[in-house]
């Protein structure tokens, strides 16, 4: 495809090699999460190329604190929703924390069951695993790195803090290697500006920012922060609708109107 993400031949799938081509044309992409059916099946219509099935569905959809406790198997009927509801974009399968680190081994038997179980297109796992990273795009399967701030380590980091202040060699350097092992793109989490610039420009695979400034090569938002569901969204998050205020007002409207027998109405109902 050598036209826009966004309009022209989109009758199939994006590809890695799509996104790897609107990084060469300067073209800007986005890509949400999504866990379920309804918002895969809305935001591919909205035309986003690239949907994450995080594991930010601990905290955003399982009822978990953070991303740490999200099983493999909690992930596999998130992704698996996700395809079926979508018909153009790529979906990417996150690896959730303790299903990779081991080996690179490790890391291959996991992806191997989100593309055969799920039919994922990519994964995405946190770090600098290079060795997995290597056997993954050795063996066919695309993958997607992340840097800076990973959620998986939050212990490890001190809680959700800016990173690359005072190593931001050590993530430079990551990038190239991740780059140099085969990913097809890199995930920029909660990193100054600057950095996250230096790095889309140093590598010719695509970046995707989330809290890391406007020169990244895409932008990546959880969709229940862009919608304004989350109670207390993080600063690096913007709301463009208030779908918390909607749904609460909705839900109590219709269950004054069921106290006061009100619904159903006429329309509602059958003789
Ligand atoms: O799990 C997730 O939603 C993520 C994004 C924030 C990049 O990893």
């Amino acid at each position: 495809m050598s036209e826009s993400l966004y309009g022209g031949a989109t009758h199939r799938r994006i590809t890695i090699r799509d996104l790897l081509q609107a990084k060469q044309r300067s073209e800007k992409w986005a890509m949400l999460t999504s866990y379920e059916q309804m918002t895969a099946s809305i935001f591919d219509e909205a035309g986003i190329p690239v949907l994450l099935v995080g594991d930010s569905a601990g905290n955003n959809f399982l009822g978990e604190e953070n991303t740490i406790p999200v099983t493999v198997d909690e992930m596999m009927p998130l992704v698996r929703a996700v395809v079926r509801s979508s018909k153009r974009a790529l979906v990417v399968a996150d690896l959730p924390f303790g299903s990779y680190e081991a080996s690179p081994e490790h890391a291959l038997e996991t992806s191997i069951r989100f593309f055969k179980e799920a039919g994922a297109h990519a994964v995405k796992l946190e770090g600098a695993q290079i060795e997995q990273v290597l056997k993954l795009t050795q063996s066919g399967i695309p993958v997607m790195g992340h840097l800076g701030l990973t959620p998986q380590s939050i212990h490890q980091l001190s809680g959700y803090r800016v990173q690359g202040r005072e190593d931001s060699e050590a993530i430079f350097d990551a990038a190239l290697a991740l780059q140099e092992a085969g990913a097809f793109s890199i995930v920029l989490e909660l990193v100054p500006a600057e950095l996250a610039d230096r790095i889309t420009k140093a590598l010719t695979i695509p970046t995707i920012g989330i809290g890391a400034g406007n020169s990244c090569d895409a932008q990546v938002l959880v969709w229940t922060d862009l919608m304004g569901i989350t109670k207390n969204p993080p600063k690096l998050a913007k709301a463009y609708r208030n779908l918390r205020a909607e749904m609460l007002a909705a839900a109590e409207e219709w269950a004054k109107d069921v106290l006061h027998g009100t619904f159903p109405g006429p329309e509602q109902t059958f003789h």
